[in-house]
């Protein structure tokens, strides 16, 4: 018998999930709940790190969040959905952790200083941000979680995880297993600027966008900037469209880089084409989140349901770290 993996991730509700979330992480989470045990949660504490002072559109995003994530394919019948704040547990082992982080470990996080300095408009000069990694740690280690699915910018605070597990299990005991990364093997998705697609380059294409703004938006993608006219050669391997092209229509690639080459192909039709298979592609997805749009109740109904599962797991981790400590 293979015994199953216990995975457990998260994602911070900032704003909409888009192309780049799906494909870098949530279909590897759909792909994974087939035969894992598996736990995801929205991580509302650590939005609260960085969007503490503007909080007026948190519980909107939270639940547009929850209505991606279902209409992307999570099934809370096969894994537990739940939102980090609904499980206090997290909180009260992150307290326990917080007493044995020495705090070189936390200003040396890569992530740490390079927010800060990017972040400019907020300040983050904060307790709470400075801990961000030690509320992750509790994320994981509280469901003794195996593997943890992330992109390759968390491998630090997986490392950290470890770190204040083993420092747990040697000052108190053998408690907390030790978890690994699951790098999903997807090459990062570009935005239409070309950069990676990401909420804060403001070059996502969202899940919820409609046809008429995915249309806009592709159209609006760079291209290969060495063709200036139509007739120029092109370059596929420099383009965001043909990224596009390589994760959404495989079957296509190789008709769209001759093309390109030769410059029988031009851009706007290239994009016109591309715009056709995002469409379609989002298409089942709009239809299951005109659904869940429907049934504010049943959204209810799921987090509170994982809430409870995940609660289970987590108060049984944190009596043993108690115990541990000579607290409980
Ligand atoms: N820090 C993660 C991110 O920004 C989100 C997150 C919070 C997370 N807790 C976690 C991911 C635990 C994996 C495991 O993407
Ligand atoms: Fe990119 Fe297509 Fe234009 Fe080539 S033809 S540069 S692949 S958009």
């Amino acid at each position: 018998m293979t015994v199953k993996k216990r995975i457990l991730s998260g994602i911070q509700p900032t704003g909409r999930l888009h192309l780049g979330n799906l494909i870098g992480a949530v279909d590897n989470w759909v792909r994974l709940q087939q035969d894992n045990d598996c736990f995801f949660f929205i991580a509302d504490w650590h939005a609260l790190t960085t969007a503490y002072a503007d909080t007026k559109n948190l519980h909107e995003d939270l639940k547009q969040l929850v209505i991606d994530l279902l209409a992307a394919g999570i099934d809370p019948e096969k894994a537990v959905l739940f939102k980090q704040s609904d499980v206090p547990e997290h909180a009260e082992l992150h307290l326990l952790f917080s007493m044995i982080t020495p705090l070189p470990w936390l200003e040396r996080v890569p992530t740490y200083k390079s927010k800060i300095e990017e972040i400019k408009e907020k300040d983050l000069g904060t307790y709470g941000f400075l801990g961000y990694p030690v509320l992750q740690a509790a994320d994981i280690l509280i469901y003794k979680a195996s593997h943890v699915p992330v992109g390759e910018d968390q491998l630090p605070h997986i490392e950290l995880a470890r770190e204040i597990g083993r420092r747990f299990n040697y000052l108190y005991k053998d408690i907390f297993p030790m978890p690994q990364d699951l790098l999903t093997a997807f090459p990062v998705l570009p935005g239409i600027d070309g950069r990676k697609m990401s909420k804060s380059y403001q070059n996502t294409i969202a899940l919820a966008d409609s046809p008429e703004i995915v249309r806009k938006k592709v159209a609006a993608m760079v291209t290969d900037p060495a063709r200036i006219k139509r007739d120029d050669k092109g370059h596929p391997e420099v383009c965001p469209v043909h990224a596009y092209f390589k994760i959404f229509a495989r079957e296509k690639v190789a008709v769209v880089a001759a093309g390109c080459r030769s410059a029988e192909r031009g851009c706007v039709e290239c994009k016109r084409e591309l715009a056709g298979i995002l469409v379609d592609y989002l298409a089942p997805i709009h239809q299951r989140r005109a659904q869940l749009e429907k049934e504010p109740g049943y959204l209810q109904t799921v987090l509170q349901r994982g809430a409870e599962q995940a609660r289970q797991v987590a108060a049984k981790t944190l009596n043993e770290a108690k115990s541990a400590i000579g607290l409980a």
